[in-house]
């Protein structure tokens, strides 16, 4: 079971991610045959991922922010039916039109819709009737790649392949919900006992940094290959000289931190970050607990076994915490608070793109997202798509801050070097993990 997200980097990713104007064909380019082979593979993907969860743990939602594994898989297939059969396979017969309020998330030009933080509620359909779901959306696409004239298919080829890409997105998030219900059962189960962190286990990322002086430098996404909206238009920054350091923050980092008092000194905080720390009780990164080598954890539930010290619950389970691996699971706030701790800023996001383009990272991809300093806001000249597929992107972009990079969940071929994810400062159960680095003015 999910081996690809076993102790290696996923080869694609390491050690270099090619310059956006280097990418591969893009699916709506390149042949019918490649696009309904894009497609088999990233349903397939879901459905692996899927896989070594029961029924009762595809139903379960622990917290509005998250979505049960049984909706991720209906609401994916809900995508393909709604922009892509609706709109271009004439005659198409939906599964079952009640599915659209369902499995609709956030488009408001394509219905009303069900409410987010009770999608744990929805008993029926079945994890087995959402499995019937996938096949016939799964048939009738596959039956509309391989007919659709020429005309026709030019218009639907951009459509699906943003569809799987709005598939793989979920593919990492089915892991990270999943990974945030399993954490709420003492029993602490695993999704996969044979997972481990990725990465190359440098240095800490307090140690050495790498110089990029100031200069004007071309960032985000133009020419071929696939990308979202909100990733262009390319455009040109004046980059001030700037040091980044080369590996991530790990988590002997990140102890040195807790040991110093940095949880409980106000001073290294945004306000909104001290009051996260005080409303939340944070003390350490999310899933971390304290074991004092007799099973008990502090808060009386069960370790039996299990050695003192710092342990961190992740897709294995309950495993001492690795003083080597990145730090994983911190928020914004966090990041943010640790970077002043350290005499350090994060990175803008301009400055991680740059320096990820010129070789000058480790781990870029492929371990933990790392939070940059840069608002989550449009590029100069963005203009978001017409209709509901533009509220894919557009619509988010206030109050949320740019991850940059690509973590260990994150699907075969979905990172990129411009791609610019985001989330609230406060949150923190992604695979979402930190860089240092400074600038001078
Ligand atoms: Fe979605």
């Amino acid at each position: 079971m999910n081996r690809h997200m076993t102790s290696h980097m996923p080869p694609h990713l390491a050690p270099h991610i090619p310059p956006s104007d280097a990418s591969p064909e893009p699916p709506h380019a390149a042949p019918r045959a490649a696009l309904g082979a894009a497609f088999a593979a990233v349903r397939a993907e879901t459905e692996r991922r899927a896989a070594p969860l029961s029924a009762e743990e595809q139903v379960i939602q622990s917290m509005p922010d998250a979505s049960p594994v049984k909706w991720h898989r209906a609401h994916t297939t809900w995508f393909f039916e709604q922009f892509v059969l609706a709109e271009y396979a004439p005659g198409y017969v939906p599964f079952d039109p009640r599915f659209g309020f369902l499995f609709n998330s956030y488009y408001v030009a394509a219905g009303p819709r069900h409410e987010r933080p009770k999608r744990g509620l929805i008993t029926r359909p079945s994890v087995a009737e959402v499995g019937d779901y996938r096949a016939h959306v799964d048939a009738a696409m596959r039956r509309l790649i391989a007919e659709a004239d020429a005309a026709l298919f030019a218009a639907l080829a951009p459509v699906v392949a943003i569809g799987l890409n709005h598939e793989q997105q979920h593919q990492e998030l089915m892991l990270t919900d999943i990974l945030h219900a399993l954490a709420q059962n003492p029993l602490l189960p695993a999704y996969d006992p044979d997972w481990t962190m990725p990465g190359t286990r440098r240095a800490s990322g307090m140690g050495e940094m790498r110089a990029m002086p100031e200069g004007l430098h071309r960032i985000g996404h133009a020419g071929a290959g696939f990308a979202y909206d909100n990733e262009g238009p390319a455009h040109r920054v004046l980059l001030p000289a700037t040091r980044i350091a080369p590996a991530l923050v790990t988590n002997a980092d990140w102890m040195a931190f807790m040991e110093a008092g940095g949880y409980q000194d106000p001073l290294l905080w945004l306000s909104e970050g001290w009051a996260a720390v005080e409303a939340g009780g944070w003390e350490a990164p999310l899933y971390w607990r304290w074991q004092d080598g007799r099973g008990q954890d502090g808060r009386g539930q069960g370790g039996r076994g299990q050695d003192g010290g710092w342990h961190a619950f992740g897709l294995a389970g309950l495993k001492p915490v690795d003083p080597q691996a990145p730090v994983c699971h911190v928020s914004y706030y966090e990041a943010d608070a640790f970077a002043r701790f350290a005499g350090r800023a994060l990175p803008t996001e301009q400055a991680f793109e740059v320096a990820a383009h010129q070789g000058l990272l480790d781990d870029a991809f492929g371990v933990v997202w790392q939070w940059t300093r840069s608002a989550y806001a449009a590029y100069p000249g963005y203009r978001a798509e017409p209709g509901a597929l533009g509220e894919y992107n557009g619509k988010f972009m206030v109050n949320q801050m740019v991850l940059r990079g690509a973590a260990l969940a994150t699907p075969d071929g979905h990172a990129r070097l411009t791609y610019r994810n985001f989330f609230h400062p406060h949150q923190r159960w992604q695979f979402t993990g930190l860089r240092l680095a400074d600038e001078t003015a």
